[in-house]
């Protein structure tokens, strides 16, 4: 039986002729295309001039991250390869994303992640979904050596479905947007939006290519710095990374879209999750806020490599934030107060309101 999304059709159905499947391979989809792409009126109030800056939410999919994306087609590859098993390293959501599809696709799944440093949403997530979980001391990087790799990001099955996302933006906006920002960890997501704006633009389905500006976080900053970090630190555990995959293609994308990779510290990273949640209604887990982040710092900061503060009138901003609030829970949780309970009467609960 074919499944059938009335809601978020797999990328596979949607972007079948661009992507590396035939008529042999199985699909393997949790529905996961067709996230929200939002025009957000206090985002580009701080920019100003006219323009226009749209939140691509990748946090809105099966397992709360863009991972989903690339993971369709990469374990629907897999399958189509005669796969029993699948292995990932991961900061948190790719594993998230592998053991569901996985669990999907009827084989098994061991994830390898660093021990005491993955957001708690999703580490349940990978035990929920049946993974086989290895928590290993040190970083991402060093989980990442090895040569069991299956569908970490360097799959390019999983670049070809995450470049996906540049053709819906530019499916609904009807062009590419003058800049697309985004947060930086492995550089796999940076690269695989270059690669899907260039393929529309050369087969003329739109007329121009953004800017690319990507983000990383101060700690956890090799390609900014342009060498390895050995202690990569941030609160955005999804990007702490010292040795990015994909480095080479980022700069690649960088320099080919005249854009820049820039950094920003923790405390801007949540002080944009915050605003954008209390703004725009929007609760992004902190590395996608690091993206927020960055429109930031080209708006306002006089050290930021790129300024926004001269940029063309009525210009397009897509920020893609990559990952759900509520999978790092206990972020959000720090910067709570304690809940003391009142009474069960109205009188009590409006001083508690201070109607
Ligand atoms: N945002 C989130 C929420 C992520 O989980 C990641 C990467 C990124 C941004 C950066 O994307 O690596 O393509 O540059 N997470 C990987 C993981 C490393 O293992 O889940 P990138």
């Amino acid at each position: 039986m074919k499944p059938v999304f009335k809601q978020g059709r797999g990328v596979i159905a949607r972007y079948r002729d661009f992507l590396p499947i035939s008529d042999k391979s199985p699909v393997i989809s949790l529905g996961e295309g067709g996230t929200p792409l939002i025009c957000c009126r206090e985002l580009s109030k701080r920019i100003g001039r006219g323009c226009h800056v749209f939140v691509k939410n990748e946090g809105v999919k099966p397992t709360g991250s863009f991972k989903d994306r690339g993971m369709t087609v990469a374990v629907s590859k897999a399958m189509e390869r005669g796969a029993h098993a699948l292995l990932c390293a991961s900061t948190g959501n790719t594993s998230a994303s592998a053991a569901a599809y996985a669990a999907r696709a009827g084989i098994s799944c061991a994830v390898i992640l660093p021990a005491g440093k993955i957001a708690s949403g999703k580490l349940l997530q990978a035990f929920a979904y049946g993974a086989k979980i290895v928590a290993v001391e040190g970083n991402f990087d060093d989980a990442f050596r090895g040569d069991f790799v299956i569908v970490n990001s360097i799959n390019p099955d999983r670049i070809a479905g995450q470049k996906t996302a540049a053709f819906e933006i530019v499916d609904e906006i009807g062009d590419a947007p003058d800049y697309q920002v985004l947060p930086v960890g492995n550089a796999g997501n940076i690269t695989a939006y270059w690669d899907g704006y260039r393929e529309y633009y050369s087969q003329g389905r739109s007329r121009t290519l953004p800017v690319m500006l990507g983000f990383q976080a101060t700690g956890a900053a090799p390609i900014f710095h342009n060498r390895l970090v050995e202690q990569p630190e941030t609160i955005a555990s999804a990007i702490r990374i010292g040795n990015p995959a994909s480095w080479k293609l980022a700069r690649a994308a960088i320099e080919e879209s005249r854009g820049t990779i820039d950094v920003v510290t923790d405390e801007e990273i949540l002080d944009a999750q915050m605003w954008l949640a209390r703004h725009e209604g929007i609760f992004v887990e902190p590395a996608s806020a690091a993206a927020i982040a960055g429109l930031f710092k080209c708006c306002d900061a006089n050290e930021a490599l790129y300024s926004f503060r001269k940029i063309p009138e009525g210009s397009r901003i897509v920020c893609t934030v990559t990952g759900h609030g509520l999978k790092d829970p206990d972020v959000i949780m720090q910067r709570m107060r304690e809940l003391k309970p009142v009474a069960a009467n109205l009188d009590a609960v409006r001083r508690a309101i201070e109607l």
